[in-house]
């Protein structure tokens, strides 16, 4: 990918402070060390000012350029699980309480292989890093044209109300953050492989602090997060510029694409690659031929 792009990906990144390329490098080992202990601890780590002041300026020019592209589904209100309505459960129950939720995407395919922001995904020293990071034995860029590599907008008065993540983690830029609000707020460890600890997550619902987290990001920071068992929102936007956040989306197995219903609700479009991934994985689980 490099050889399309003008951009060198080193030149993108505080290489100083993040030696990623240079694997015999000591402080490489060092920031990794951090960073799993940070995850272990509470299923979050934020490198400070990842971008240099180069690459934060070409790619936030590059997301804005791109802003009038952003696509956003209706508002909709959703619990924390995105599970549907239980009548059968207590009104109070936190999978009976539905919270505003706005989701604007700029996605991935607006994004040439030329753009900085490309070149950075793409770069196999970030991945390999991000791979030691998370402690996996392999790690694979999203083969979803649409979503490896979305801008997520955060318009004025748009929120992200309290939710637990379906992927184990999520790796984002803060390109721009917003001048009041926008804040990224976590309960670590609410719950866990074996029990959902209700009364927990109710207690944030209701408005109880004493086990979030506020971060206090800025743009340029990388943030790993593993959102499967901390409870996270970010916080109404109420300044008058949208917040944006790159999102780069990696597994564990190589392939991956968004279903085609989830693809268009979430992002309001498809490619042929979601097509032909859904036949695909029709003909792989049915036929023989
Ligand atoms: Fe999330």
């Amino acid at each position: 990918m490099d050889v399309f792009s003008r951009f060198k990906p080193s030149d993108l990144i505080n290489l100083e402070r993040y030696p990623l390329a240079d694997k015999s490098c000591p402080t490489r080992q060092v920031v990794i060390q951090d960073i799993k202990r940070q995850l272990d601890t509470d299923g979050c780590a934020v490198l400070t000012d990842f971008l240099s002041p180069k690459g934060l300026s070409q790619l936030l020019a590059e997301a804005q350029e791109r802003r009038p592209f952003a696509y956003f589904s209706e508002q909709k209100k959703t619990n924390v699980y995105f599970s549907e309505d239980d009548p059968s459960l207590p009104k109070a129950h936190p999978r009976r309480i539905f919270l505003d939720r706005t989701n604007g995407f700029v996605t991935g395919d607006c994004f040439e292989a030329s753009t900085a922001s490309r070149t950075l995904f793409h770069w196999s020293a970030l991945k390999l890093f991000i791979q030691e990071c998370l402690g996996k034995q392999s790690l694979y860029e999203y083969a979803d044209p649409v979503a490896d590599m979305p801008i997520n907008v955060l318009t004025p008065g748009g929120q992200f109300n309290w939710h637990f993540d379906t992927n184990e983690f999520t790796i984002t830029l803060l390109l721009k953050s917003a001048t009041s609000g926008g804040h990224f707020e976590y309960a670590p460890n609410l719950r866990n492989e074996s029990d959902e600890c209700y009364e927990d997550v109710a207690a944030v619902l209701g408005g109880d602090k004493t086990r979030v987290k506020r971060l206090d990001l800025r743009a340029g920071d990388l943030q790993l997060f593993l959102g499967r068992f901390s409870l996270h929102q970010v916080t109404p936007n109420t300044g008058a510029t949208d917040r944006l956040v790159l999102i780069m989306s990696f597994a564990e197995k190589p392939g991956m694409i968004g279903s085609l219903a989830r693809t268009k609700e979430l992002y309001g479009k498809v490619t042929d690659a979601h097509i032909q991934a859904q036949q695909h994985h029709v003909r792989a689980d049915k036929l023989l031929d």
